[in-house]
């Protein structure tokens, strides 16, 4: 049964949220649909179009070419399943899962194209702006990402690289560079622009709209997995790419070849101290 909140309290909101948690199916199960309260499609109307608005000038244009072809509503919260039925050119899957998950369940799953994804909605207080992961980031950001091939076999990739390394510290590695690229990621424009392709920042109106005055490295794998990072705050120092393709081949040829052995030689050479 769905208890429905009338006003947007705290206490409403973190029932709500508890109710998301309890009916979460899990990883490996199909989603149970959600019967949506007006006020949550009314979060996810207010920051979508928001979103889109930015991507125009600040996403790179595959990420515009995705968005066209995956047509997420922008007026209500899909359903996980409606958003699996929109991904049939990858053959991506969306799972529901309570929240944060081990880091072995949810790459395992990226390895198999299932992402496991959150159900609820932000707080209505600040519908621009979250530190968790919620539906909007799942489905907007990744959803959006899945449905190019390139960016469907990177998430893949990522996913492998962390099974193969299990080895903690090389999989805080490979996780970090993760990180700066499929969450972060962003491209430098001929014309000087910085421009979005990562999840994290696609998902964030804080993001996008800090995006000129980020610091941006060229993009560098020792220096994405030695980059410290918090999640509470707008990214001050991003990596970015010539182009969403060159991001691709530098980042994926890197998920496709790390193990424990290069990985932790790699943070060797970095930190002889960070490996015993
Ligand atoms: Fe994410």
């Amino acid at each position: 049964m769905i208890v429905k909140t009338e006003a947007a309290t705290d206490a409403a909101y973190w029932s709500r949220r508890a109710w998301f948690e309890a009916h979460a199916a899990g990883a490996g199960a199909q989603p149970v649909p959600v019967d949506y309260l007006d006020e949550e499609h009314a979060v996810w109307a207010a920051v979508v179009p928001a979103l889109h608005e930015r991507w125009e000038r600040l996403a790179v244009p595959e990420v515009l070419d995705a968005a066209r072809s995956v047509e997420l509503p922008h007026d209500r919260v899909p359903q996980l399943d409606e958003v699996t039925e929109r991904l049939t050119s990858t053959g991506f899957r969306f799972e529901a899962v309570a929240g944060l998950v081990p880091v072995d369940t949810f790459f395992g799953a990226l390895a198999d194209r299932r992402f496991l994804s959150t159900q609820y909605l932000r707080h209505p207080s600040s519908p621009l702006y979250t530190e968790e992961p919620d539906v909007v980031h799942e489905v907007v950001g990744h959803g959006t990402l899945l449905a190019d091939s390139g960016l469907a076999s990177l998430h893949v990739a990522a996913g492998e690289a962390i099974l193969r390394c299990d080895e903690p510290a090389a999989r805080q590695f490979v996780a970090d560079v993760f990180w700066f690229s499929v969450e972060f990621g962003v491209v430098r424009a001929s014309d000087g622009t910085t421009r979005a392709w990562g999840a994290g920042v696609l998902s964030s109106v804080a993001e996008l709209d800090h995006l000129e005055r980020v610091t941006v490295r060229p993009i560098d794998i020792d220096e994405m997995g030695g980059q410290a990072y918090r999640i509470d705050q707008v990214q001050p120092v991003l990596f970015g790419a010539e182009s969403l393709t060159h991001a691709i081949d530098v980042v994926g040829t890197f998920f496709e070849a790390a193990t424990n052995e290069n990985v932790l030689r790699r943070l060797q050479a970095q930190r002889p101290s960070a490996v015993a």
